[in-house]
């Protein structure tokens, strides 16, 4: 197996889980990483084992061994970025989301598309083994006519108003907020499974912290829990910390998400629950290999992931037996597996894959930017894609 060298960009709380996903996959060298200044890229290319530190991302896009770019960086830099990793001739693995609006993710297809790379979104709950067996449900028949879908996507790291993140600022993170961050996931997910997409939303927003205090100093997502008062400044919030969503897809299946990072106790709770007219199914993300189907004429079946009861499309994303748990570093170990099995192999970039394209991470702004809208405006809004 020929070994492909990558370069990570941005290194908080995902960049190093992308190395450790794609190292799992053996084959994989990582050859340099960039950071936002030099001090910083050394210090995390000696913890992470990386040869090359830069302290700017067009040294490693100029490097001509590096033939994969992560993108891990906050949302703002996502556009320029990647656009410039396309343009170098890169194949790319971009954080979500994609960009930080539907322009700049439709510039960006065309541009993936005219460099005739790969270019990936992560998306990463696509790539659980359950979630596959799910989409196979809705595929061959098992779920039937679906009618109705709902679910949600609960956090509380930012349920405090000390609680803070680059995210929180639209300029950084983009708005809407808690529904692009992760509101977006479950998007993603509900149109990877049933294959639907969402054409009009109707939703609902709520800033519960009006301002938050800020730590004077910048902290990496999850890690600003140990500052004093003094370290603080209070600031205005312009983002929504929840939101309501209701949504009609373009086969006629209405359905409703709620999604908060402010809700105590969830710490990643994405739930989504699909009734179809044979079935029904649902899942819940912190309990990633229990998948149950609901039945109406005999007992509800609990499916615990197990390669040898899953259908073949998806227990090839199962790697250990039945009992042995996989979860969230799984899911971005299966989608690298198949982007990289796509980079060595060109041959196989024609047969379909799991993980989200540059064009589904087009898709989601599209959905974002409508729900955005909407609850400025209190209307039902169309998607524009
Ligand atoms: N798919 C998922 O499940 C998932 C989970 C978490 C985060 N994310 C996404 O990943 C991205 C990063 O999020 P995070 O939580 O790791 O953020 P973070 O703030 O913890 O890390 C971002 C890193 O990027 C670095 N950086 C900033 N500017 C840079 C630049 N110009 N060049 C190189 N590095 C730079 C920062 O120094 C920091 O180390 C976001 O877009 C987020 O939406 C996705």
């Amino acid at each position: 197996m020929r070994t492909v060298k990558a370069a990570i960009i941005g290194t908080g709380f995902i960049g190093p889980a992308h190395v450790e996903a794609a190292r799992r996959l053996g084959g994989v060298e990582f050859a340099a990483l960039a950071e936002a200044g030099r001090e910083l890229a050394e210090r995390k290319a000696a913890a992470l084992g990386i040869p090359r530190a830069c302290g700017d991302y067009r040294d490693v896009l100029a490097d001509p061994e590096v033939e994969v770019i992560h993108n891990c960086t906050p949302n703002r830099m996502h556009f320029e970025i990647n656009r410039a990793a396309l343009r170098a001739g890169k194949h790319v693995i971009s954080e979500k989301p994609l960009a930080m609006s539907s322009a700049e993710t439709r510039a960006l297809v065309a541009e993936a598309r005219k460099a005739g790379v790969l270019a990936a979104v992560d998306f990463n709950y696509r790539s659980y083994p359950v979630v596959q067996e799910m989409r196979a449900m809705a595929a061959d028949g098992r779920l039937g006519d679906l009618f109705l879908a709902q679910g949600s996507y609960l956090q509380d790291w930012l349920y405090l108003d000390t609680d803070y993140n680059w995210r929180l600022e639209p300029r950084l993170g983009g708005s809407p907020r808690a529904v692009g961050d992760i509101g977006s996931h479950w998007f993603d997910l509900f149109r990877h499974v049933t294959g639907q997409e969402i054409v009009a939303v109707s939703a609902d927003f709520r800033t519960v912290h009006e301002t938050r205090r800020r730590p004077r100093k910048a902290v990496e997502t999850y890690a600003g829990r140990n500052l004093r008062p003094a370290d603080y400044e209070r600031v205005r919030i312009e983002t929504e910390d929840c939101a309501t969503i209701q949504f009609r897809t373009d086969s006629g299946a209405i359905g409703s998400l709620v999604v908060s990072q402010v809700s105590a106790g969830r710490k990643n709770r994405l739930y989504i629950e699909l009734s179809g007219s044979k079935s029904a199914l649902w899942w819940d993300q912190e309990r990633p290999n229990e998948l149950t189907v609901g039945r109406r004429e005999k007992a509800n079946e609990l499916l615990i992931k197990d390669p040898a009861l899953l259908s073949p499309a998806a227990a090839a994303f199962a790697h250990y037996p039945g009992g042995h748990p996989e979860g969230y570093p799984d899911g971005l170990k299966n989608l690298c597996r198949e982007f990289y099995a796509r980079v060595r192999d060109p041959k196989l970039r024609r047969e379909p894959a799991a993980f989200a394209t540059f064009l589904d991470g087009h898709r989601e702004l599209a959905i974002c930017e409508a729900v955005r809208e909407s609850a400025r405006r209190h209307a039902w809004v169309k998607v524009r894609g």
